[in-house]
């Protein structure tokens, strides 16, 4: 079997998850554009990080902070400063590594003669206003992170919320990576789901352990097996300037195991930080005690790529039915793109009518696809590929009983259920 990257990196070039961005200009540096179905099972993967860690619970709110912030921001996060990877030249071919990452030998000539290591900031920086001068400035930001430290006041005052609480929020960040690759997992524009929990001091330790559990427990409830992620502490070397602990989750991609997420213990270092760049208070007040203090921070930071692949990688099956290979995406009902396909058992018009209005009584309880090209055979490969759990078959007898046959992509049972029961069958069904 092909190694499994390729498979799945063909089949969402295929099928439509995910494209080289600029395509007809020859590509653009390890950018993607998502495509019809991977926009919704990114939305989906967003969608369900949502519900786990803001919906679902009554101790964090959301916001959408600016991607555009005060240039000060990224002076006192430290980004300005230290947000920077060793850039490394090859004299013999002019490539540029990460020095961190090649061990000394250049992977494309296998030179170990480089220049000496300098930091290269990985920030984009911009220019704001028509005249481009020192203080027109501005970065694209590089986590998400820093729109909720300085939201923090605003946050605390408009909902009220007392430590312990989290503020949530996914967005976009950017970082000129010096070595992007292996498809969506580096990517130089990504889209992050960040929460910082704010804690009383004490309690740093307890909610970064529950934190790591719970995090965990989000990957494998959507179908990550458990056998393939692992949780790996940090050593001393490997930590953000604004960290004193960090685990990761780590996934086992094809090519060795990878980050997915990073959790951190950010003490009260970006708080304190922005306290004294700023000149405001920083601070919970807490009326109960009477006690004025700083808040730790716990930080669980994911990828939404990262995860789409890690997803995609676990979900990939090669099977046989009829005699004849099937390919399939065994994903997380909640995480396919497509829920629920309308497929009239051939294109006639007789049946065309029916399986519309099969597909108009489906359409607003869920995401539906309407297919009447091709053999039905075809058409339900097509669906597997994709992912989508179940098929509706609409054929000659349902003109007379007014049934449809729902076929499961697993198990590929076949059930015959009434158009008017359809809707709550498929609903009791969806994980
Ligand atoms: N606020 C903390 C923070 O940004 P990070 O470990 O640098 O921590 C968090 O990033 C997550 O963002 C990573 O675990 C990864 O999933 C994702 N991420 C970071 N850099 C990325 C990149 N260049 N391409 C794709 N995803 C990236």
């Amino acid at each position: 079997m092909p190694d499994l990257t390729e498979l799945v990196v063909n089949l969402c070039k295929r099928r439509g998850f995910v494209f080289p961005s600029s395509e007809i200009y020859g590509g653009f540096r390890s950018t993607y554009d998502y495509g019809p179905l991977g926009v919704l099972l990114k939305r989906n993967v967003m969608d369900a990080w949502w519900r786990a860690m803001v919906q679902e619970r009554d101790d964090i709110v959301g916001i959408d902070a600016a991607v555009l912030m005060h240039p000060r921001v990224w002076e006192a996060s430290g980004h300005v400063e230290t947000f920077t990877d060793p850039l490394v030249d090859c004299r013999n071919c002019k490539e540029r590594w990460r020095e961190d990452q090649i061990e000394g030998v250049c992977p494309k000539c296998g030179s170990s003669d480089f220049t000496p290591a300098r930091a290269f900031n990985l920030m984009f920086k911009t220019n704001v206003g028509p005249v481009e001068h020192e203080g027109s400035i501005a970065y694209l930001r590089p986590e998400t992170a820093q729109g909720i430290f300085v939201n923090f006041l605003n946050v605390v005052q408009a909902s009220r919320k007392k430590p312990p609480f989290g503020i949530a929020q996914m967005g976009k960040s950017f970082r000129n990576e010096i070595t992007p690759g292996n498809f969506i997992f580096r990517t130089r524009e990504f889209e992050q789901m960040e929460m910082e929990y704010f804690v009383p001091p004490a309690e740093s330790s307890k909610w970064f352990e529950y934190w790591c559990g719970e995090r965990m427990r989000w990957y494998t409830d959507l179908g990550i097996p458990a056998g393939k992620l692992r949780l790996r502490d940090h050593d001393a070397d490997e930590l953000s300037h604004y960290s004193v602990g960090t685990a990761d989750v780590e996934f086992e991609y094809p090519w060795g195991w990878g980050e997915l997420e990073g959790i951190a213990q950010r003490t009260d270092y970006d708080l304190t930080r922005h306290a004294e760049f700023s000149g405001q208070k920083l601070e919970y007040f807490d009326q109960a005690s009477g006690e004025r203090y700083v808040p730790y921070v716990v930080e669980p930071a994911g990828g939404v790529g990262r995860s789409m692949m890690a997803f995609l990688l676990a979900a990939y099956d090669e099977d046989e039915v009829g005699g004849e290979k099937r390919v399939l995406l065994r994903l997380d009902h909640r995480l396919a793109p497509i829920k629920v396909a309308v497929l009239p058992l051939s294109k006639n018009e007789r049946l065309s009518p029916t399986a519309r209005e099969v597909l108009h009584v489906l359409q607003p309880h869920f995401m539906c696809e309407y297919d009447e090209t091709q053999s039905i055979g075809r058409r339900y490969r097509r669906q597997d590929e994709a992912g989508t759990p179940w098929c509706v078959t609409v054929d000659f007898e349902t003109l007379d009983d007014r049934a449809v046959t729902v076929r499961d992509r697993d198990t590929l049972a076949q059930d015959r259920v009434s158009i008017d029961k359809l809707v709550d069958h498929l609903r009791e069904r969806l994980t």
